[in-house]
């Protein structure tokens, strides 16, 4: 812009006189040795461009404060573009205070996971989709790690987690699907967020690739996809509207082995020792709302993150009218959850 002035303010340069009609266009005048200096378009091109720049500037600044606001042009932005089947592209919906809601139920099957470990003080370990980060601390403490490494996709989680980093726990955002690490460690550990990743078998020999030899593998996920929440919510995103707003229909993503399988699968990928159960969680809900709201903090996220405020709405609506239709309105409810916990060691 500098530049710019110091042209048009040159000594000398002036430009031809016109005479009477309409004024020509900037670029029609010539510059001529003699007559009354005229105004150079520049400065004022150059006052439009500082006006268009700051304009852009604030924009910016103003969408970076408000960054829920930005958040969800994005997301605007990727599902316009068609990018809503990416799981970095889509809206985070994670909320820390949903999922937390059940947090004494949540965290039991976290405690059965950390039981099965074999004590390795000083271990380097890694939490994958490690939420909110205060079960990655108790576990960086029950190991007494020299490093635990917390990963997590999603920015309101991991903002919770920042506060229980230092003494060697740590927590980066990163997608589990493409982890790997060189210096390998030596407890992988994983509560209720594998389910979220395609296909296992591939996941779970990338997994083994980072584990150092005689390191230790724990995952803890959710089999609860027979039950009606689960059915239900495939079921409906098979049908219209979903299907159209949804583009790939719940379930279709998420690539779950049946208990079997994954113990097979830890025997092909050659881990030397393995101890794989299924467990039934029973929770005493008030009510059969309780399973909404439980849903609400995992399973819904799904759809949270890929429909617009209103669709999801109207998604909850249609999908309490149908799940109230299966299930007793007793109360106290019993919500039955079925969990898979592995460990195995290499
Ligand atoms: C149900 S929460 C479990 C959180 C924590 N492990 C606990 O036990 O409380 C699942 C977490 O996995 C994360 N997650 C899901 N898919 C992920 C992915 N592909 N990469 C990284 N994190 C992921 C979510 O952001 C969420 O914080």
């Amino acid at each position: 812009m500098a530049f710019l002035f110091s042209v048009a303010r040159r000594p000398g340069s002036v430009v031809a006189r016109h005479s009477g009609g309409f004024a020509p266009s900037w670029r029609q005048r010539r510059p001529l040795r003699r007559g009354k200096p005229q105004p150079s378009p520049f400065p004022k091109l150059c006052s439009y461009g500082f006006v268009f720049c700051f304009g852009l500037g604030f924009f910016f600044a103003f969408g970076v404060c408000m960054e829920k606001v930005f958040r969800r042009f994005a997301f605007l932005l990727t599902g316009f573009l068609g990018g809503r089947r990416v799981f970095c592209m889509t809206k985070d919906s994670w909320n820390p205070q949903q999922y937390e809601k059940f947090k004494a139920q949540r965290s039991q099957p976290f405690y059965d996971l950390m039981n099965l470990l074999r004590s390795q003080e000083g271990a380097r370990v890694v939490d994958l989709g490690c939420g909110t980060g205060e079960l990655t601390e108790e576990l960086h403490r029950f190991v007494r790690a020299s490093e635990t490494v917390g990963i997590d996709s999603s920015e309101e989680m991991l903002k919770k987690a920042q506060g229980f980093s230092g003494q060697g726990l740590s927590f980066h955002k990163g997608d589990i699907q493409k982890f790997s690490d060189a210096d390998g460690f030596d407890i992988i550990f994983s509560n209720a967020a594998l389910q979220w990743c395609t296909d296992h078998p591939a996941l779970f020999a990338q997994l083994k690739t980072s584990l150092r030899p005689g390191g230790q593998l724990a995952v803890q996920m959710p089999m609860n996809h027979d039950y009606a929440t689960h059915v239900i919510a495939q079921k409906l995103s098979l049908e219209e509207p979903w299907a159209s707003l949804l583009k790939e229909p719940y379930g279709k993503a998420q690539s779950m082995l049946t208990v079997e399988q994954y113990a097979s699968l830890l025997f092909k990928l050659g881990f030397k020792e393995q101890n794989v159960s299924l467990k039934v969680y029973g929770h005493e809900l008030e009510s059969r709302e309780g399973v909404i709201e439980w849903v609400k903090g995992t399973l819904l996220t799904y759809f949270e993150s890929r429909l617009s405020p209103a669709d999801f709405q109207a998604f909850v609506t249609e999908f309490r009218k149908r799940l109230f239709a299966v299930l007793p309105d007793e109360k106290p409810f019993f919500y039955p959850f079925k969990r898979i916990l592995i460990w195995a060691q290499n």
